[in-house]
């Protein structure tokens, strides 16, 4: 089979870090996109120096301009691009009455601007070879979590879009699909809440209050998103896969009704 080309936005985060490493060992080639050049440029020298393939990119992925600029390096560099996984992301959280149309603003700009111009600009090289996956970053928070109107209604749009492209793209050879983990450990969620520091506590409630009992970490997202960009995925598109420990479930709590858990 041939060499197999992804692009892996926010790659210097945890999550993108931990998909790119994910896919590089399974043999893809990976282009690690973000605003933080000098992280990603130290990803690609560890996944080289470990035998695989990568090439550090610096996009800001809101910029329509960088972000074509991206794809085409991309395509001269390495070919493809095959695979696109919309992972990168920021919070802004505040309370409504606090919430500036800036906090709004940015939040959506990189989340869903920044998922649309990278799906936009890769598609076609997709759509050439008939096999593509777009891959994009849900969350749990898409279903209401308080201080994250911004982010909530962010990521939801963002599911309502994967299922837009779902069905547009289907006939050229390329699924779309959401991944929506629920709490995982990174450097994102401490600033949940709007204060430094306010995503420790959020973490250890979540690994009380999830069924699994623990927080979740990047490897499990990245494992998840690695499957579907696989072969074996081909038959689903437009879904979103909750990669969350059942958390919103464990909310469901069946405390103080005699059941023990
Ligand atoms: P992270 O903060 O560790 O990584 C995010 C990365 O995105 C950073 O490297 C940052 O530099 C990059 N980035 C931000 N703005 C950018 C831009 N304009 N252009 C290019 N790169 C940019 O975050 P984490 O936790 O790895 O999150 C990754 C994705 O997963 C995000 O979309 C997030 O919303 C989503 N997610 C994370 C959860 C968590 O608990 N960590 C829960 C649910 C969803």
């Amino acid at each position: 089979m041939n060499e197999r080309i992804a692009v892996v936005t926010g790659a210097a985060g945890g999550i993108g870090s931990a998909t790119a490493r994910c896919l590089a060992r399974a043999g893809t080639a990976v282009a690690l996109v973000d605003i933080e050049a000098e992280s990603v440029t130290g990803l690609a020298a560890e996944i080289t120096a470990a035998g695989g393939r990568a090439l550090p990119v610096r996009c800001d992925v809101t910029d329509p301009v960088q972000v074509k600029a991206m794809v085409r390096t991309v395509a001269r560099e390495f070919g493809g691009p095959h695979i696109l996984v919309n992972n990168a992301g920021i919070l802004s959280d505040s309370e409504l009455h606090l919430m500036s149309r800036a906090d709004w603003d940015a939040v959506h700009a990189v989340h869903l601007r920044g998922a649309f111009l990278c799906a936009r600009a890769v598609y076609r090289h997709m759509a050439r070879g008939r096999w593509g996956r777009i891959l994009n970053l849900s969350s749990v928070s898409s279903l209401g979590a308080a201080g994250q109107a911004n982010y909530a209604a962010a990521k939801a749009g963002v599911e309502g879009m994967t299922r837009a492209l779902a069905v547009e793209l289907g006939p050229l050879g390329i699924t779309v699909n959401a991944v929506a983990p629920g709490f995982i450990e990174t450097p994102l969620p401490q600033g949940a809440g709007g204060s430094e520091g306010a995503g420790g506590a959020w973490s250890a409630a979540a690994a009380e209050t999830a069924p699994v009992r623990r927080a979740g970490r990047p490897e499990d997202v990245a494992a998840t998103l690695a499957f579907l960009a696989g072969d074996e995925a081909s038959y689903i598109t437009g879904q979103t896969i909750h990669v969350d420990g059942g958390l919103p479930l464990g909310r469901l709590s069946l405390d103080g009704c005699g059941v023990e858990n």
